[in-house]
């Protein structure tokens, strides 16, 4: 019998869950029904712990109340209101409150804002422009888009097409013409680190093999994301993006960066191309532009790849793309509502400040049975587990069953368990849950 059963529980059988086993999920269903500051409530009563920020996107921790006074203000004055060849003003303030914050030095900005649904859209969003830029500066051989192994850019057909997770690739077609780095994750010479490893700046001369392989002129775009998360955390060796920006230069390849995780101040500054001092052409964001609160996505693009587009006749469209839902009113609302937030508690560099108590009390488990990597980067982490025999993953997914039924919430992604707690941590949360975590490996065997 289910012991989470309810007597007032939802019928299960209409809704078809998103990356679940639906049958599983379904036979002892795990159900949250409210949220405040760190904390879910499950449906039996039960406080549990965020230790993900959702899907690492409540950066601001939950139930922010001026985030949805915000969006009733906004539901009530505009509910909706079209983009294409239309505008409402709260879209263009977010823009400009985004332009702020953009990464880059002045100057050098990415401070033209380009508004999805979701990161899946802002992925498809930035390969579609990176290619509509080459074509506009008269390089429209440049279609080839370069991603990486296990990099997750998200479920649109680019998103998979440039991804490297093969359970996202083997049953889908994926887009003509593109191409993959090698991965960075190398527990053999990099393990149990704080921070960027020591070791595989080369991995970034991959670069130059793919260009040597496809030719620079067919190639438009490499996307990689700074931090990779879903993943597993996977964490930039020293170096690596640097050489990667390099060759990009080189070659005339526009450098996106997958920021749908890192942007918003998971790594201490607003942007991972802010923490490692490396500007990309494009970011992708969502997640934590609006707290997570309502789906959004933006891409931020420097002045360099917007201007060249904004040619030709003014009556011309300038890029044939966009979302019905672009710039939604009630989702710029609580954007803005949610950067006032950050602004206001300091949230986007806080990370900075608490990051050393979280890699130490995080590297703390890494005597524990079955640890075979711990990596900490920010307020991020990944755990490695030990895989049982023919079982990949097994274990891990037990931690996490283990871990809420104990009051904390993880996210597994195969074998490891990775943790990115809301930005608002404080330390008695991190000692919490790394005590139990503790608690979960030690008994699961
Ligand atoms: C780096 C990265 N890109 C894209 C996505 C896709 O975002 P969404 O699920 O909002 O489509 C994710 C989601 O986790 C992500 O981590």
């Amino acid at each position: 019998m289910n012991v989470h059963a309810k007597p007032n529980a939802p019928v299960l059988d209409s809704y078809w869950m998103p990356f679940t086993a639906n049958r599983q999920f379904k036979a002892a269903p795990r159900m949250l029904v409210s949220a405040e500051g760190m904390h879910y409530t499950s449906d039996d009563g039960r406080r549990v712990l965020d230790g993900t920020a959702g899907l690492w996107c409540v950066n601001a921790g939950h139930g922010r109340r001026e985030i949805a006074s915000a969006v009733e203000r906004q539901l009530s004055a505009l509910d909706y209101a079209p983009s294409f060849q239309m505008g409402h003003p709260v879209a263009f303030d977010f823009a400009e409150r985004l332009a702020a914050i953009a990464p880059g030095p002045e100057g050098r900005k990415l401070d033209r804002v380009f508004f999805t649904g979701s990161g899946s859209e802002s992925v498809d969003t930035a390969l579609k422009i990176a290619v509509a830029y080459q074509r506009t500066i008269g390089q429209g051989t440049r279609t080839r888009l370069i991603g990486r192994e296990r990099g997750y850019h998200g479920v649109g057909f680019g998103g998979i097409s440039v991804g490297g997770l093969v359970n996202n690739r083997r049953v889908f077609p994926q887009l003509p013409g593109t191409d993959h780095l090698r991965h960075t994750h190398d527990i053999a010479r990099n393990s149990f680190v704080r921070g960027q490893p020591e070791h595989g700046a080369e991995l970034a001369d991959d670069l130059e093999r793919l260009v040597a392989l496809h030719g620079a002129e067919t190639i438009a775009a490499c996307i990689v994301e700074p931090v990779a998360g879903s993943t597993g955390v996977l964490v930039p060796p020293k170096g690596y993006l640097e050489r990667l920006r390099a060759i990009c230069d080189r070659h005339g390849i526009l450098l996106v960066f997958d920021e749908v995780i890192t942007g918003f101040g998971r790594l201490g500054a607003p942007f991972a191309a802010d923490h490692f001092g490396v500007l990309p052409d494009l970011v992708t964001t969502a997640k934590g532009l609006t707290n997570g609160a309502l789906p959004m996505g933006a891409v931020f693009a420097g002045r360099h790849v917007h201007d060249a587009l904004m040619q030709g006749p003014e009556g011309a469209i300038e890029l044939f793309h966009g979302y019905t839902y672009s710039g939604h009113p009630a989702a710029c609302a609580a954007g803005i509502a949610t950067l006032d937030i950050y602004e206001s508690e300091g949230l986007l560099t806080r990370v900075a400040a608490i990051q050393e108590d979280w890699h130490a009390a995080i590297h703390s488990l890494a005597d524990l049975p079955n640890v075979v990597d711990i990596r900490t980067i920010g307020l991020i982490a990944g755990i490695e587990l030990k895989s049982r025999d023919g079982a990949m993953g097994a274990r891990a997914y037990d931690v996490f069953v283990d871990c809420f039924e104990k009051g904390l919430l993880i996210r597994v992604t195969g074998e490891i368990v990775a943790l990115s707690p809301p930005l608002i941590a404080e330390t008695g949360h991190i000692h919490e849950m790394v005590e139990t975590l503790r608690a979960s490996i030690e008994t699961i065997r």
